[in-house]
């Protein structure tokens, strides 16, 4: 069983185990009364059936009780689920976006991260988006799930009262690799959370375009060791000639160059590559021209770098 961090929350476990026990004690009496009847009213002992018509206490009683008992399970859920749905004012705000098949957390000063970093005893409101299929926002250590639709913002809000690392979990079926959805939930003190907060993080030396990259998940998908993977490897393809279908289902060979890799990204359903299937979403408005250079020079392999490909064993 995961700890529990998160006070808001705190009842998500007092309703499961009220809503647990409730049933537990219905069973056991339901089993017992039906045995007891099964002993007490067999065909041996009672030959005769007893007719009986009506009973205004008797259907009272079932008709009340079973409704209290229904309106009290609902009113355990409600109420954590109406502090769970009540974000506090002034929270501090992180844009989560899902994407097939990873995280991308962005901070109110611009940072961006694919693991979440959080201050403790502080309340973050969480703004969920999805790139390209549903995906589910989930910290169990939290007692939080919350779906992430495409084309729909939601949102959720998290504090944690404890230090530590959490998992946190994709819990919605988004495709080949949905169980590697997974990554981490760092709760750090204050002073720390500020100083991961101001710090560049380090590139090491890499070009730009592949720093661009991998914050993006392009390698969630294209691998650079010349596999074929999900998607078409993405090293030495300058030049390289690739078999593309026209929508309206004509065939034609195209060179790999600047202008088919910026329509591959921008516009990636207009033409398909042979053998693969239309998935890969659109980064149309993702990128600045600068950026969406710099990806495309260090595709062509124009980019400088100081740092191994991602896939390369470093000696
Ligand atoms: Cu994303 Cu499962």
């Amino acid at each position: 069983m995961y700890p529990q961090i998160f006070s808001a929350a705190k009842d998500v476990d007092q309703a499961f185990l009220a809503i647990l026990g409730f049933s537990v004690f219905i069973l056991v009496v339901v089993t017992l009364c039906m045995l007891w009847f099964l002993y007490r009213y067999n065909h041996k002992r009672h030959p005769d059936a007893a007719q009986i018509h009506g009973n205004v206490w008797a259907e009272i009683i079932w008709t009340g009780l079973p409704t209290l008992i229904v309106l009290g399970l609902f009113w355990t859920g409600w109420t954590s689920f109406k502090a769970m749905r009540t974000i506090p004012d002034g929270a501090m705000i992180v844009k989560a976006e899902g994407r097939m098949w990873s995280w991308k957390f962005t901070y109110e000063n611009g940072r961006t991260s694919d693991e979440l970093y959080i201050p403790i005893d502080t309340p973050i409101k969480l703004e969920l988006s999805a790139r390209d299929v549903i995906h589910s926002f989930y910290v169990p250590a939290m007692r939080v799930k919350w779906d992430m639709v495409p084309g729909i913002d939601t949102d959720a809000w998290i504090q944690s009262d404890t230090l530590g690392q959490y998992d946190i979990f994709c819990a919605e079926y988004c495709g080949l690799k949905h169980a590697d959805m997974i990554t981490l939930l760092h709760v750090l003190p204050d002073d720390e959370f500020q100083a991961w907060l101001e710090k560049k993080p380090d590139d090491g030396g890499k070009p730009r375009g592949l720093v661009l990259m991998e914050e993006t998940g392009c390698f969630d998908c294209h691998a650079m060791d010349g596999s074929d993977d999900i998607a078409p490897h993405l090293n030495d393809i300058a030049g390289a000639e690739r078999l593309i279908i026209i929508p309206g289902g004509e065939k034609k060979t195209v060179t790999v160059d600047e202008e088919y890799l910026r329509k591959a990204i921008l516009q990636p359903g207009a033409e398909l590559v042979d053998g693969w299937y239309d998935d890969m979403p659109s980064y149309e408005g993702e990128f600045s021209e600068e950026d969406l250079n710099a990806i495309i020079d260090y595709m062509l392999g124009k980019a400088e770098s100081s740092a191994p490909h991602p896939g390369m064993e470093v000696a």
